[in-house]
């Protein structure tokens, strides 16, 4: 489906594809690069690192961007922004997040690294079924709850207060995030996260409307989840009601140096 195509009149056998080739599938052959291509996952790193744009992979339906220098974020600015944000719990419920800060939102998603470069991640955008979806959530939680299950141990005493919004806080837009590998899903979320922070949105992971979502039949058909699909997180996202004056505790770090 997928290939890489090497213009040897282009090359000038610099190695560099070579060099950064995480499966080995590149040679260098009187002094031109020959693509081997046994192992090769598609990372495009050979095309995006050649300095004589003589390589191509062929097959996708993107396209890639010319840049001349990588942009860094400032590091005292995203400290800041990492210790002054917080998880949002209360959201605007009158104000929608408009359909072009959702693109950006998952195309944050899209371009996250991802094990193998395997891409693997798929995204539900609920908006129109999210109340139906609350409310099947919402009641098979409070089933939960009162056989006593284990799955919230710390709320097993507050069954009855499980109020309607228990799981999107008023908020009018949701993605879950499905995928096998929770390490490459769940940075994608966070990719996800920050690029909905930076439009002004709150953010809220939601464990419980994840966990329902594995656990529940119902809410499984209702997000047309196959059964080998599993939910890795869910970002509830919306305009935050609140501000927050001052940062959250944290405990010490725990490193070990060796
Ligand atoms: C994987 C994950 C699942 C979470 N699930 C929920 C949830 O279901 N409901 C909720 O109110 N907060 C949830 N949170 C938010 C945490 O409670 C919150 O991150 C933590 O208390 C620290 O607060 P802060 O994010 O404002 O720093 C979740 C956070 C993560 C990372």
């Amino acid at each position: 489906m997928y290939n890489v195509v090497i213009d040897s009149e282009k090359c000038i056998g610099c190695g560099l594809c070579k060099n950064d080739c995480v499966a080995y599938d590149i040679d260098i052959e009187n002094k031109k690069a020959v693509y081997k291509g046994n192992n090769c996952i598609f990372c495009g790193h050979c095309e995006a690192i050649c300095p004589q744009n003589a390589i191509k992979l062929e097959g996708f339906e993107d396209t890639v961007e010319d840049f001349d220098k990588q942009v860094i974020l400032d590091p005292k600015e995203y400290m800041d922004a990492i210790k002054t944000r917080r998880t949002i719990r209360q959201f605007k419920q009158d104000k929608e997040v408009p359909q072009e800060i959702v693109d950006m939102i998952l195309e944050a998603g899209r371009l996250a690294p991802t094990g193998s470069n395997a891409q693997r991640t798929r995204y539900i955008v609920l908006r129109d079924k999210l109340d139906a979806c609350e409310k099947v959530a919402v009641k098979y939680f409070r089933n939960l709850l009162g056989l006593g299950m284990i799955f919230a141990p710390k709320l097993k005493d507050l069954r009855n207060v499980i109020d309607p919004k228990f799981f999107f806080k008023g908020a009018k837009l949701a993605i879950v995030i499905i995928g096998k590998d929770q390490v490459s899903a769940s940075l994608a979320a966070q990719n996800m996260a920050t690029m909905a922070e930076a439009n002004g949105l709150g953010v809220l992971f939601s464990g419980y409307f994840s966990g329902v979502s594995n656990l529940s039949p119902k809410e499984r058909r209702m997000l047309k989840m196959k059964l080998s699909e599993k939910v890795a997180t869910t970002l509830v996202i919306g305009y935050p009601k609140v501000k927050y004056k001052r940062t959250a505790h944290r405990k010490p770090l725990k490193v070990t140096n060796m």
